[in-house]
Formats: C-alpha cells, structure tokens, sequence
C-alpha cells in the first residue's frame, strides 16, 4: 500500500505493474480490493492504479459531504503525485459517478473510460430523502445494519446462497467502511450533478458493464449511456447482480481485456 497526501489528507492507493495506466475507482461503500480480480488478470499488461477514495479503506475522511467533484480532484492530484499525465479510468457504481465527474472537468487527461454498473443520472428526490435516512442510521448504529440491507441488491439470489466466500468478503469491506466516510460519501452522492447532458460530449472509447441482475443501477441505465456515448461498447453479464466485476470476474475480465487491447 502506497500513500499520498492530498489536501490535508492521505489517500491511500496500490499500483501493480507496467504499461498504459489504468485507474480504478470502488464503489459505495467498498474500498480499493474490489478491483482484486482485475488488478490479478490485468497487471502483467498494465499499470493498474487502486485507489481508496477519501474516506474509504486506508484514505482518511475528511468534514462534510464527499462530492463527487471532489473525489474527481483527488485522481487528478494522485496522477499528478506519480507523473501521470493521462490514463483509461474506470469506475464501479459510485466510482463511476466519480468517473463522469473526472471526465467533465480533465477530460485531456482520460485516454479511454471504463463505467461498469452506474448510471449517469442524478439521484431523485426520493433517493435523496432515504441517503439522509442512511447517512442517520450509520451515525447511531454504525455500518451493520446497512450492508445487511445491500447485500442481497449487491450479488444474485444464486451467489448468495451458494458462494459464502463473496458475501463475506463483500459484507466484510462495507463493514470495515468508517461511519463518518460512508456518510460523506452518502451526502455527495445525494447532491451529485445530472451528467445525462455530458455523454454526448465523451469522445473516446468508453466500455459499458452491467450485471443483467443489477437492481441498483438497471440494464437500461447503461444501455441510456450506450445510446449517447458515440464510441461505447456494452456488455450485459449474465448471472451477475450490481457487483459484476466480483460475481463474474472471468466474463468482467475477459471483456475488459479485450477492450483494452484496442488503447494503447
Ligand atoms: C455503489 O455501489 O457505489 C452505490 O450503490 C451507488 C449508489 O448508491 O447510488
């Protein structure tokens, strides 16, 4: 594990081999060993970057909402800290929120985008409503309660009961999330931007990733960035839920792989 101080923070991150930089961002509410599996199959091609965003796994918290455009400016001070002038960044869920908010103020620095399980839409004022409600149940009874809650719209009805191993690696990075990280992180995503108007706008290559199972951020969430993004590829996982680069690492892999051999 390698640190970094950003803004009076440290921000935590590994990085794994050689060739074109890739940056990977976790989701809500993980850390960076969501990209395990990635980093195994990917890291004798490639310069593969994980990082911890503010608040998460070995970075330290910081007061208030964790926006996404302020999670945007860490990747861009964490490539500035390591020389790196431009990479192909991808993101899962939330870290695809981060990754569209990336591109929207340095898009000269992305050479290709990865948006796996997201949604560019903003949140409605419903799901604002119940990130509040979160943002309180994680102040008084800690984290527990809500990755109890996730777990079963995280992986499939069939991962759950036959691959104890996942659920408890997944329960156990949100468990491990700090209260008060979670909760900026919550806050931020609550206020983020609609980048619906942005997609339009991405001019290079983009692969798109979805479990078809995903309840959190829908099949048609990523086929509505598909349709935009000039450039876009999609891929629907079979048998995957909202955390498809986990659930079906092979497929997940195997695509990214592929796409990746086109971006030098
Ligand atoms: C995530 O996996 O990052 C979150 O579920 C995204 C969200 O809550 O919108």
């Amino acid at each position: 594990m390698n640190h970094v101080r950003i803004e009076n923070i440290q921000i935590a991150y590994d990085d794994a081999g050689s060739g074109p930089t890739l940056l990977l961002v976790h989701g809500y509410p993980f850390n960076r060993s969501l990209w395990n599996e990635q980093v195994a199959a990917l890291s004798n091609t490639h310069r593969v970057i994980t990082v911890d965003l503010r608040g998460f796994g070995d970075s330290e918290s910081s007061e208030g909402p964790s926006t996404m455009n302020q999670m945007a400016r860490d990747l861009a001070s964490l490539m500035d800290a390591l020389n790196i002038t431009t990479a192909i960044i991808g993101g899962l869920s939330m870290g695809g929120y981060v990754v569209l908010a990336f591109y929207k103020h340095f898009a000269d620095r992305v050479r290709a985008l990865v948006l796996a399980d997201t949604r560019a839409q903003a949140d409605t004022e419903e799901g604002r409503q119940t990130r509040l409600k979160q943002v309180e149940h994680i102040r008084q009874e800690g984290m527990a309660g809500i990755a109890d809650a996730m777990l079963p719209k995280l992986l499939t009805p069939e991962t759950v009961s036959k691959r104890p191993e996942v659920v408890r690696r997944i329960r156990d990075m949100m468990i491990r999330t700090k209260p008060e990280g979670a909760a900026g992180a919550l806050l931020g995503m609550a206020s983020r931007e609609d980048q619906t108007s942005l997609l339009a706008q991405i001019n290079v290559p983009t692969l798109i990733l979805v479990g078809r199972e995903d309840p959190i951020t829908p099949v048609e969430d990523s086929e509505t960035m598909h349709s935009r993004i000039q450039d876009s590829r999609l891929v629907v996982i079979e048998n995957a839920a909202h955390v498809s680069n986990i659930e079906q690492a092979d497929v997940f892999n195997q695509e990214l792989k592929a796409f990746l051999e086109n971006i030098d």
